[in-house]
């Protein structure tokens, strides 16, 4: 099914106002594929139809899934690892020390996708950190995506994706078997707060954050919108906080505050001075 010009433009642009996502001409090829399952859920017979209705607003919520089809939402348990290793290593080590009179934990998981990163985070603090059972833990984790979040809610994960990444005596320690899924236990599911936001708006009131993970979706904006979101980070994130961005992303030439800590290939980044 070949789009046309004009309804690539039309979704082009309308994922670009709400969820800050370029699609680059060229990219056609993905709205194609990614609107099919769209377009058979709502009964439609074509992305001209598709468009049609979204020009016409006849539909409440099509344009939301629309942007919901168009995220990428590649993830993984320990992603990259090496970002998980200095958390554990020297992050949560040196806000333990920082932090030890007022006995509180700020974390953000900026772009959670469908939750492999924030049950990462929340497994090393429960597993390797019993010191901070009797602390106070804020542990935000959000998206944009509905659906995403829908399914970080319910931690429910197939064979395939406890295979990618997690070590079978943390799914042991931490999921329980519901049919051939396996479940995230509640009392992990309950440290985290999982709430909708977009990172192109305004952010929401949030306490200041010790630990920020931002990883792998600052690379499907713009350097405007990416400078935005870092102008943004800086007024939430504590002086001496620490943020991590994806293995192919960086502040540099966007933001002059931030620098890069010297922990190898960990994507970790805090404010100057
Ligand atoms: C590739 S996933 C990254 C998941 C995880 N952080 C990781 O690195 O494994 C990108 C996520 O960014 C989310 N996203 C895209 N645009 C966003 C926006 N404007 N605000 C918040 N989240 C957004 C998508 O819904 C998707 O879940």
């Amino acid at each position: 099914m070949a789009i046309s010009t004009g309804d690539f433009d039309f979704i082009r642009k309308l994922v670009l106002e709400r969820s800050a996502i370029v699609l680059e001409p060229g990219k056609e090829y993905l709205v194609e594929s990614r609107m099919l399952p769209l377009l058979h859920k709502e009964g439609l017979e074509s992305i001209e139809i598709l468009v049609g209705k979204l020009r016409g607003g006849t539909k409440n919520g099509l344009a939301d899934l629309v942007v919901d089809a168009l995220t990428t939402n590649e993830t993984s348990f320990f992603r990259d690892i090496k970002p998980f290793e200095a958390l554990k290593g020297h992050i949560i080590p040196d806000i333990i020390e920082k932090n030890k009179t007022t006995r509180e934990l700020t974390i953000w998981c900026g772009a959670s996708s469908s939750g492999q990163e924030p049950f990462t985070i929340a497994m090393i603090l429960r597993n390797d950190f019993p010191q901070l059972l009797n602390w106070k833990i804020n542990f935000i984790s959000s998206d944009i995506s509905r659906e995403m979040l829908q399914r970080c809610r319910a931690g429910k994960y197939s064979q395939l994706e406890v295979n990618r990444g997690l070590p079978a005596m943390l799914l042991v320690k931490f999921f329980e078997r519901v049919g051939t899924d396996w479940k995230v236990k509640d009392d992990l599911l309950k440290m985290i707060q999982f709430r909708e936001i977009n990172l192109a708006e305004p952010f929401p009131v949030l306490p200041k954050v010790d630990v920020l993970f931002l990883r792998n979706v600052l690379i499907y904006f713009d350097v405007e919108m990416k400078r935005s979101v870092l102008g943004k980070i800086k007024r939430v994130l504590k002086p001496e906080g620490y943020l991590f961005l994806g293995a192919a992303e960086t502040t540099m030439n966007i933001d002059a505050s931030f620098e890069r800590l010297p922990l190898p290939q960990s994507g970790c980044y805090q404010l100057k001075g």
